[in-house]
């Protein structure tokens, strides 16, 4: 039998790393996870323990990926593609401390495009993420919108781009970013202060405690379901669309307080409404056009906001 593909997911054990890795094991690949674990659990990846398709690798991108790598590809022979999903995912972490995010996010990129480029890699798809836009006059916001963004984060992503664009044109890495909206669904973690917010209302609805919105709540965002976004991630993966940007949501968009009113419902209404002051370096308004995704690879979000809540909540 050939050997199977082996494609690397860095942040593997993350939130939607870890729905990544199901689906790539599924359809028959050999699966590598790097990954630091500072956010990400073993528990995420448990259905496959054992599986000898899989191996989980612990692993700092800001270390470079070459050493973590080199057992495995004499082992199994060559990285065919990667999805570099690993990073620092705050936008109020990155205001707090923009040079960890730099590090990380941006610096970690570079290592995986180094990789790229040294084993010939036939594919690196890339999170990147809406904050690259900046605060938009104009919603739906389409991919040609010019960058200004208003954190860290979002400079951190955009540079990251950047080198994917430089290594695809200068180097022949071919190289594809996503730009995700705001993605929810099973396993995202709702501890730390800085988890997204539907992973923080659906566990403080859930038992009740009150919800905290940030500023007036009229802020909006285009909540995308995981389970999109991991075929917007795959599809990426195949060959074409070099150096192609797409966003990654739904085309809708909802406010921060009509979402924490929906979730409270669904979950019978115990929990109260809180206000405290608006976060610094977080944009307005959001909203994807998505059109290109869809011409480009066929990729269409189909889950609705309510029915990616209730499958979140169950
Ligand atoms: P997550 O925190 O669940 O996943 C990130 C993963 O990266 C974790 O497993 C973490 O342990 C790992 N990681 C962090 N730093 C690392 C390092 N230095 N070395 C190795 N591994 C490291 O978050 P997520 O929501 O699954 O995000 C995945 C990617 O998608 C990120 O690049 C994020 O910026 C991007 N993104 C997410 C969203 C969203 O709404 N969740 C939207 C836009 C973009
Ligand atoms: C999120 C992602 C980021 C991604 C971006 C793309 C996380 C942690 N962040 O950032 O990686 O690149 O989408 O658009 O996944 N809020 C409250 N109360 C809370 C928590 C948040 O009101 O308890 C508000 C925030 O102030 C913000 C909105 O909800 O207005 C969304 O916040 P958050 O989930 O942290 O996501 P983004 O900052 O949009």
């Amino acid at each position: 039998m050939p050997p199977l593909p082996t494609v690397v997911v860095t942040g593997g054990a993350g939130f939607i790393g870890s729905h990544t890795v199901d689906r790539l094991m599924e359809t028959g690949h050999r699966v590598v996870v790097l990954d630091n674990f500072s956010t990400g659990k073993r528990s995420n990846l448990a259905r496959w323990a054992g599986d000898p398709a899989l191996d989980i690798v612990t692993c700092d991108i800001t270390n470079g990926i070459f050493a973590a790598l080199a057992p495995l590809t004499k082992l199994h022979g060559p990285v065919e593609r990667i999805v570099h999903l690993a990073a620092q995912v705050s936008v109020v972490h990155s205001v707090a401390n923009p040079h960890v995010d730099m590090t990380v996010n941006y610096g970690g990129t570079l290592h995986v495009l180094e990789y790229a480029r040294a084993h010939h890699v036939k594919k690196v798809v890339f999170a990147s993420s809406a904050a690259v836009y900046g605060d938009v006059t104009q919603l739906p916001v389409a991919e040609e919108t010019a960058c200004q963004p208003v954190s860290p984060y979002g400079i951190d992503k955009l540079a990251s781009e950047l080198a994917l664009d430089y290594y695809a044109n200068v180097h022949g890495v071919p190289t594809t970013a996503l730009r995700f909206f705001n993605v929810f669904g099973p396993r995202q973690d709702p501890s730390s202060p800085y988890s997204g917010v539907i992973s923080i209302f659906t566990d403080r609805a859930r038992a009740g405690k009150p919800l905290t919105i940030f500023g007036d709540g009229s802020q909006t965002r285009d909540f995308v379901f995981v389970g999109d976004v991991v075929r917007g991630i795959v599809a990426a993966l195949g060959d074409g669309n070099s150096r192609m940007i797409a966003n990654v949501g739904t085309g809708n968009e909802i406010s921060v307080g009509e979402l924490a009113r929906t979730i409270v419902d669904l979950c019978g209404g115990k929990s109260t409404l809180e206000h405290a002051p608006p976060r610094a370096g977080e944009i307005l308004k959001s909203r994807a056009r998505v059109d290109r995704l869809r011409d480009a690879l066929g990729v269409v979000a189909q889950t609705s906001l309510v029915d990616g809540l209730r499958a979140t909540l169950a």
